[in-house]
C-alpha cells in the first residue's frame, strides 16, 4: 500500500506491505534510526514517538495507520544544533546510561510536558511508566524532567 507520512516536517511516500510496523517504517524505510526496538510486545517505550502530537509506542501500530499523520522522532526535537530543552535536561542532570531507552523516554518526557507542564513528582513518574530503563534507577529521569518542566519546556 502507498501512504504518505509526514515525518519530523518532510513528507515521506512509500509502499509499505500492510503489516508494517511504524517503527521499522521509521527505521528501515525513512532512515530514522533513533527510535529504538526494545521489546516488540509493547513493553519498554524504546520506540515511542509522537503521533500527531500524541505519544505512541511505534510497535503497536501499523505504518498504514500512520497514513496522512505526522510524525515526530527523536531527530526532529533538535532545532538545528540547539537541542530540546527536554533533551538538555536529561544531559544536565544526567538521566541516562547506555542511552537505549532515552529516545523514547524523552518523547514520553514531552509529551507529559505538553499535557502537564507543572507535574508534580509523581506524575512525572506516572506520566513515564511505560518507558522501562534498565540503567538509571530512573531517579536522574525524573529529575531531568522536573527540571525540563521548570525551564518552561514544552515543545
Ligand atoms: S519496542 Fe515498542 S514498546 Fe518495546
Ligand atoms: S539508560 Fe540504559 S536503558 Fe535507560
Amino acid at each position: 500500500m502507498q501512504i504518505s507520512v509526514t515525518v519530523n516536517g518532510s513528507v515521506h511516500t512509500s509502499d509499505v506491505e500492510p503489516r508494517r510496523l511504524l517503527v521499522h517504517h521509521l527505521r528501515d524505510d525513512v532512515g530514522l534510526t533513533g527510535t529504538n526496538v526494545g521489546c516488540d510486545t509493547s513493553s519498554c517505550g524504546a520506540c515511542t514517538v509522537l503521533v500527531d502530537g500524541e505519544s505512541v509506542k511505534s510497535c503497536t501500530m501499523l505504518a498504514v495507520q500512520a497514513d496522512g499523520l505526522a510524525v515526530t522522532t527523536i531527530e526532529g526535537l533538535a532545532d538545528g544544533a540547539a537541542m530540546h530543552p527536554v533533551q538538555a535536561a536529561f544531559r544536565e542532570h544526567h538521566g541516562l546510561q547506555c542511552g537505549f531507552c532515552t529516545p523514547g523516554m524523552v518523547m514520553a518526557a514531552v509529551s507529559l510536558l505538553e499535557e502537564q507542564p507543572d507535574p508534580s513528582e509523581q506524575q512525572v513518574r506516572e506520566g513515564i511508566e511505560g518507558n522501562l530503563c534498565r540503567c538509571t534507577g530512573y531517579h536522574n529521569i525524573v529529575q531531568a524532567v522536573l527540571a525540563a518542566a521548570h525551564a518552561g519546556s514544552p515543545a
